[in-house]
């Protein structure tokens, strides 16, 4: 759904950044800011300040900042739509509704049909877990030592020995034949219609917001299938599901442990590991990696120890690491999985394994391993000219550098050979050009970097100042056009705010909505938060403003000259940068 500016605006300021944030974040008033432990990182003493004036917020320890729509994205991780919706509902306002054509709008009323229909067995298959006949459900639930606070948080169930009993439940409902057919829940047959799932614990699959969109049913005990699953409806799409997402979300743990069970995500979440989700009994794909790269940037494999498991781990990590994700193996031998490895040894020792999670390059590479003999030359040879062929594949140097000195350790190979055979097969291949980015000459690099660094840091002040003290505006825009700001995220954030000024009124949390891309809006609201502001005397921040107003001004000259090539305006350039180099030292006064 797409939300026009003014609709935005108004759920903004309705939910005033410091009421939204004090609901997560203890805040303390120090001057004109708040103050607060970071919610999004670990630290004792806070740097997490919410700007009432700008309705924004940034932290000086990790660089997390935004407005209050960004704060909702990344503490609920949500999308903008999403925050959006959950700030409009908190202040009451009423968003519009999205108008869609006839076939659309049937399609959404089914899939609404079709949701509720889940939430309705849900609660039917938790109802029958606490009555009388639920009792072996209950028993075999707690046989495997889940608590009852699991049973409730992830909604487990009872399907009982009757066969037909959640449908006509559902008929009760109200439900047409015709949609309780499409959700898979019943099975018509001539002789007539029975429930898919009978005698077995439920286990509801949710969608990341909660939303149960299809079941796992168990049997208690032995007997095949072990589970039952439902199957692909037009709400259950197993590839862009994951089990136990609508929890781990929320955690704000670094990373995400993927594994392959319901039982061990349930296991996994009563033990604290509430950053835990499995696949839903089938391969990991693409759509896997985007999901889980929307909550997290890394990526724990807890698979089986078995074979099955390692090389479900194998066919997964690349995968995976296609959506950007980095992935380490977590080895939980002698141990099957992470429900048997936490009932065995507990929760510390579990820590430790994550702690000690393996590179997945390494992984695979140790792998490989065991499909050659060593005591044979001829197959370790093959090995190294394998694993030399992987290293080549990475784009890095570095990376290449530190993989090849890891495998040579690690399997007793000279570095030099492996290297070079690296260097070789990379030599064939289309790896130069990152070889080739590494020849700039590392000084000038530097001082670029320096130099950039500078004028980054001198637009950011004259930001985060116009913006606190509009007077200083009309001097400064005598100076100064937005375009003077360098390219890209610097000039379009300053384009908007020097238009904002211009109407007369500062607003950079209205800035952000121009920037829902995480990095984006994150690299915006630094630009508002520079910390010379606060750790400068007065006169030391003046002084400071106006050498960043003169570079920012030359340095945009400079760049204008560079490329010019009509003689007159060169002319012209030349004597703007001669007036500015002449300009009086009060010119901010
Ligand atoms: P427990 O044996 O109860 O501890 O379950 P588990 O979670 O350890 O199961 P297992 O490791 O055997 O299987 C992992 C996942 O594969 C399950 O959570 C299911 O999603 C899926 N799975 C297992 N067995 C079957 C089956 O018989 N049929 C189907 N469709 N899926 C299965
Ligand atoms: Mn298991």
């Amino acid at each position: 759904m797409y939300y026009s500016d003014e609709i935005i605006e108004q759920v903004r300021a309705a939910n005033p950044v410091v009421d939204v944030i004090g609901q997560y974040v203890q805040l303390q008033k120090k001057g004109a800011n708040y103050f607060g432990l970071c919610p999004f990182h670990n630290e004792k003493s806070p740097s997490f300040s919410v700007s009432p004036s700008k309705q924004m917020y940034y932290c000086f320890g990790c660089g997390a900042g935004g407005n209050v729509l960004t704060f909702i994205m990344e503490y609920e991780n949500y999308t903008f739509q999403e925050a959006v919706k959950t700030l409009a509902d908190r202040a009451g306002i009423a968003l519009p509704e999205e108008e869609y054509t006839p076939e659309r709008q049937k399609e959404k009323d089914l899939r609404t049909q079709l949701m509720t229909m889940h939430k309705d067995a849900a609660v039917f298959y938790v109802h029958s877990l606490k009555r009388p006949e639920g009792a072996p459900g209950l028993a075999y639930l707690r046989k495997r030592g889940i608590s009852d606070e699991m049973i409730r948080s992830f909604g487990l169930g009872y399907a009982g020995s009757r066969p037909d009993t959640l449908y006509r439940y559902l008929k009760q409902k109200g439900y047409s034949d015709e949609i309780l057919r499409e959700s898979g829940l019943v099975t018509f047959r001539e002789k007539g219609v029975t429930d898919k799932f009978w005698n077995r614990v439920m286990f509801p699959i949710m969608d990341a917001n909660s939303r149960v969109i299809g079941f796992g049913g168990r049997v208690m005990g032995s007997g095949e299938p072990k589970y039952l699953n439902s199957p692909e409806t037009r709400i259950f799409d197993k590839s862009r599901n994951l089990y136990g997402l609508n929890a781990a979300r929320r955690s704000r743990e670094k990373y995400m442990l993927v594994c392959e069970g319901y039982m061990d995500v349930i296991t996994l979440h009563q033990y604290g590991f509430t950053n835990a989700v499995a696949s839903l009994g089938t391969a990991f794909t693409s759509q896997h990696g985007m999901l889980l790269k929307r909550y997290t940037d890394e990526v724990i494999l807890t698979f089986d120890s078995d074979d099955a498991g390692q090389k479900a781990a194998i066919r997964a990590i690349p995968v995976l690491k296609e959506a950007g994700l980095k992935i380490r193996v977590l080895n939980m031998s002698p141990h099957k999985d992470p429900d048997e490895f936490l009932r065995a040894l507990g929760p510390e020792e579990y820590r430790k394994r994550i702690e000690k999670a393996e590179n997945s390059f390494l992984f695979e590479i140790r792998v490989l391993k065991k499909d050659y003999d060593f005591s044979d030359p001829e197959d370790k040879a093959a090995f190294f000219n394998e694993t030399a062929r992987r290293i080549a594949g990475f784009s890095n140097e570095i990376e290449r550098n530190t993989y090849a000195e890891a495998v040579s350790s690690l399997y007793g190979i000279s570095y030099n050979v492996l290297k070079e055979q690296i260097s070789i097969i990379g030599n064939q291949g289309p790896l130069r050009t990152a070889a080739e980015e590494n020849t700039r000459p590392k000084s000038s690099v530097k001082k670029l970097r320096s130099a950039e660094y500078g004028l980054k840091e001198a637009e950011k002040l004259i930001l985060t100042d116009i913006c606190t003290d509009p007077a200083l505006f009309a001097k400064i825009s005598k100076i100064l056009a937005s375009d003077d700001f360098s390219e890209g995220l610097g000039r379009e954030t300053a384009d908007i705010v020097f238009k904002q000024l211009e109407a007369g009124k500062p607003d950079p949390a209205k800035v952000l909505d121009h920037f829902i891309d995480t990095d984006q809006y994150r690299e915006v609201s630094e630009l508002f938060a520079s910390s010379y502001a606060d750790t400068l005397s007065e006169e030391e921040h003046a002084q400071a403003l106006k050498e960043a107003v003169l570079r920012v001004r030359n340095q945009s000259l400079d760049r204008k000259i560079n490329v010019c090539t009509d003689p007159n305006e060169l002319m012209e350039l030349l004597r703007e940068k001669k007036e500015l180099a002449d300009i009086r030292p009060d010119f901010l006064s």
